[in-house]
């Protein structure tokens, strides 16, 4: 049996985003579907799967483009499953929202920043009263938790959001484990990586003379610096995450490191759109230096990204990467 919102819920809000021009920025991030790494939802998937019954009501929170949603309603256990995608992403939203176009069982809701206040909204202010009566059996939340400014916050939204018995399934790959493989990436610390070997590839050789003499800018490096950190985020502590799920009044049932196969083409295609975010120095950011770089900068900044991929990899064509996957319940 189909899933059955609550009688007044609207599935599609009729806001401005739903109706939009698809952008190509969220194209882009949902060609990681074709991506061996992307298995990492892989797992998610199974594990919703065999621990929810049907009626589950599902919070995609981060929801993004829909991969998850579309990956779990593809299989035939999740017929009588609902899901409502939750993101902070009007882009994103807008062609989640076109990957599921008239399939009734998902539901969408945008998370606005408040400029004023300069914050996102909470789970409270963009859900439904409709929603919070019945509330929801379960939460996902991948490959997102490591961008929270508001992790306290977030938890509690999730925490008074669920049912009694309710579990947040919840995954990152750029989450500091001790019981990671040996040798495995965290995926993110790889473009920090990636920055010192271009640094060095540029000192060496003559055909990046031109860009040798910011090298010793500490300002313009620093400034660079800041900007990288900001597009990829400082790598916490799996128990900085624990606390957090403690705190919010969830008992953890189980923390689990997984690792994963990256094909180094795919990592570097993914990648080469945050050119700015990651060599961001070649050839100066426009938030730092106030003018765009040129399209030479652009693609010496891809042609060194690859060959500092070459490098830090040794050759190979692959990495391996890590994830760590959480099951916290709400206690009864
Ligand atoms: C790397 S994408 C992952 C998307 C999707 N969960 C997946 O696995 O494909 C991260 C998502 O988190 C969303 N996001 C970032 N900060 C957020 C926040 N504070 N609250 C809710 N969503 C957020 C972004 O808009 C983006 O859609």
């Amino acid at each position: 049996m189909n899933f059955k919102w609550p009688s007044d819920f609207k599935p599609v809000p009729e806001e401005g985003w739903a109706a939009a021009q698809l952008e190509e920025l969220a194209r882009k991030y949902d060609t990681v579907e074709e991506h061996g790494w992307y298995d990492n939802l892989n797992p998610s998937v199974e594990e919703i799967i065999s621990n929810q019954g049907q009626q589950t009501l599902l919070l995609d929170y981060s929801g993004g483009t829909g991969i998850l949603t579309r990956r779990l309603l593809a299989r035939p256990e999740s017929e009588g499953f609902g899901v409502l995608i939750v993101d902070s992403s009007p882009k994103f939203l807008r062609l989640a929202l076109e990957k599921s176009k008239g399939d009734g069982r998902v539901g969408y809701r945008l998370i606005r920043y408040l400029k004023e206040e300069k914050r996102l909204q909470s789970l409270r202010e963009v859900v439904d009263e409709s929603i919070w009566e019945r509330g929801v059996d379960a939460i996902a939340s991948t490959n997102a938790i490591h961008l929270y400014y508001e992790l306290d916050g977030t938890m509690k939204g999730w925490f008074d959001i669920l049912r009694p018995g309710g579990v947040a399934y919840v995954q990152s790959g750029n989450i500091r484990n001790p019981e990671a493989e040996e040798g495995a990436w965290i995926i993110d610390e790889t473009v920090e990586h990636i920055h010192r070997a271009a640094m060095d590839i540029v000192r060496e050789s003559d055909e990046f003379s031109e860009y040798q003499k910011v090298l010793s800018d500490k300002d313009y490096m620093g400034a660079h610096d800041s900007l990288r950190s900001k597009y990829f985020l400082p790598v916490r502590h799996v128990n900085h995450y624990q606390t957090a799920f403690e705190a919010a009044g969830f008992r953890l049932k189980s923390s689990v490191v997984r690792t994963f196969d990256a094909l180094v083409t795919d990592w570097y295609d993914f990648l080469a759109v945050y050119h700015e975010g990651v060599l961001g120095w070649v050839g100066g950011a426009t938030k730092i230096t106030g003018a765009p770089a040129t399209e030479t900068d652009i693609v010496i900044r891809k042609k060194l990204m690859r060959m500092a991929m070459e490098r830090i990899f040794d050759g190979k064509s692959s990495f391996r990467a890590s994830w760590t996957y959480f099951q916290c319940e709400k206690p009864s």
